[in-house]
């Protein structure tokens, strides 16, 4: 978030008030930040936001006042600031700060995809990548993810070289589109060489934080219902729960590409993705890595009271409204959309738990329950077809299965971070080809777009554009 927008939207806060922005008012707030509230539409009950500017995705809840906003902004602020080694960042990482991945608490544009892409090894790249052995396990002097940045004086573990093909294809009415398929390699490893016929890589773009707290609040027992009512064998549909077994306890797992998440990873993200180290993950990532064994008695570089901020910034992000709901394109292509049998994964709605949401410190959230919500998703695990295969099981998802794509926000995401990639790896370059990709269980509602006129289609991505 930038400062102009907290001034803007919150002019109350304590500690800018000291300065001459306190005087504005509300109004100004919405005319400032681009608002919408004509042709509008809740997405997330008493939640929802109607700023559609680059902060669309970065502003509090409107019930997050007084103490709650000041520790909003706090959290906001330790998420956004470069650590610097002085933080504890390194010495091996990915990124600088969670913005420097979730820009505007969105989806940076990895350098693949930059203006520069296409050939050469990356500097710093905002994206993850993950590294397995065939067989499934980790090697020796590697972790799961390849840190590609380091703090001075240390040498990355490796380097990404990316290189793409392309394929051109025409729809029944001969209007063309092609898909890029990307193929990974990495060099420089900074230990023993790994043999690629070894190594599976899997290259993820971040996730939009759109509506995190509610996804946390979900009530769980309307996603077992729905993973149990979730079988439309005439599409070849079938929606599978996550189970995840973390320190011999199971979770449903509603958060991540693979479902493969029961919280909001602030720990996890500080230590694997900064190289911070806090009381959850108190040694490097590189412990016990030959060039690393004097860096594990730095101590803890976080305390878990910071973030205890940092948690409940995420969870309390506000989620944008539907816009243009009355344009008559937007209700067509809605239509279209439910012809598509999109809906029987991207489900429209669904409700966050009775009971109160509680974050890691005991702090209640009582604004998040009972709510109806519009996440366009089931949270489910869905077999995606070869095309989407990552060849790593990750959790209790299978390599070709993946949680279903929360859409809500979807549309602002050319405003807030200025690129149209989609797809866990950012491999569709806009909308139409996200929906291209789609193929195992996802094939059906793909042949039916194809089918559809060309007018039709555009109907189609103009109401997702409106989500
Ligand atoms: C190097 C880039 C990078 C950095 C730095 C980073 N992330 Fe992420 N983050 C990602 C990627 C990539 C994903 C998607 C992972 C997947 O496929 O599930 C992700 C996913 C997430 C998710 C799950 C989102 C969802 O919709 O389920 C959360 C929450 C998250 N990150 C929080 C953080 C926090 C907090 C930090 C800082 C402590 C952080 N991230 C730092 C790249 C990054
Ligand atoms: C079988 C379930 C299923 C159906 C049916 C389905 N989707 Fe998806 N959708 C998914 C999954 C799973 C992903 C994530 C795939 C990935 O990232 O590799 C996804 C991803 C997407 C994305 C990319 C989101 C992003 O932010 O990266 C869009 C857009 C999308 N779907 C739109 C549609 C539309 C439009 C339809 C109907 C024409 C549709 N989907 C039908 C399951 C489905």
């Amino acid at each position: 978030m930038s400062i102009y927008n907290i001034v803007t939207r919150h002019c109350v806060v304590a500690l800018l008030c000291a300065t001459a922005f306190c005087a504005c008012s509300k109004d100004e707030v919405w005319v400032k930040d681009d608002a919408v509230t004509e042709g509008s539409l809740p997405s997330a009950g008493t939640a929802t936001v109607y700023n559609i500017g680059v902060s669309a995705y970065d502003t509090p809840a409107p019930w997050v006042t007084g103490d709650l906003l000041r520790r909003f902004y706090a959290g906001d602020r330790l998420y956004d600031s470069n650590r610097g080694t002085e933080g504890g960042k390194g010495p091996l990482y990915a990124g600088s700060s969670c913005g420097s991945c979730h820009s505007n608490a969105g989806r940076t544009l990895p350098s693949m995809y930059g203006p520069d892409s296409g050939s050469g090894t990356m500097g710093f790249s905002s994206q993850l990548v993950y590294i397995t052995k065939q067989n499934g396990s980790f090697f020796r002097n590697y972790g799961r993810v390849l840190h590609d940045q380091v703090i001075k004086g240390e040498k990355a573990e490796g380097k990404l070289q990316v290189t793409f093909t392309e394929k051109t294809f025409s729809f029944p009415d001969g209007e063309k589109y092609s898909l890029q398929t990307p193929h990974y390699k990495i060099t420089d490893w900074y230990a023993e060489e790994i043999d690629p016929k070894d190594l599976i890589i899997d290259v993820h773009i971040p996730l939009r934080h759109v509506g995190m707290g509610q996804i946390m609040a979900l009530d769980h027992d309307e996603l077992r219902r729905l993973a149990a009512q979730s079988n439309y064998p005439e599409y070849g549909i079938s929606g599978r729960l996550s189970i995840i077994t973390e320190r011999n306890k199971q979770y449903v797992g509603t958060g991540g590409n693979k479902a493969h998440h029961a919280d909001l990873t602030v720990e996890l993200g500080f230590s694997s993705d900064l190289g911070v180290t806090n009381d959850r993950y108190p040694l490097e990532v590189s412990h016990g890595q030959s060039q690393n064994i004097g860096y594990s008695h730095y101590g803890i570089q976080i305390s878990t009271r910071e973030m205890e901020d940092v948690d409940l910034y995420l969870s309390t992000l506000g989620v944008p409204a539907r816009r243009n709901v009355n344009d008559p394109a937007v209700k067509r292509g809605e239509e279209n959309f439910y012809r598509a049998k999109c809906q029987l994964c991207h489900t429209p709605t669904l409700h966050t738990r009775q009971d109160a949401v509680t974050l890691l410190n005991g702090t209640r959230l009582p604004w998040l329950s009972n709510q109806t919500i519009h996440p366009y998703s089931d949270f489910l695990l869905h077999d995606m077809g070869p095309g989407l295969d990552n060849h790593v099981r990750v959790g209790s998802a299978y390599s070709y299965e993946w949680r279903t794509t929360p859409l809500w926000g979807i549309g602002l995401q050319q405003t807030v971070n200025s690129h149209t990639r989609f797809l866990h790896d950012g491999r569709a370059r806009n909308l139409l080809e996200a929906i291209m990709w789609h193929d195992g269980e996802g094939a059906v509602s793909r042949e039916i777009f194809s089918r559809m006129s060309k007018q039709e289609r555009d109907d189609l991505i103009t109401f997702l554009n409106s989500l």
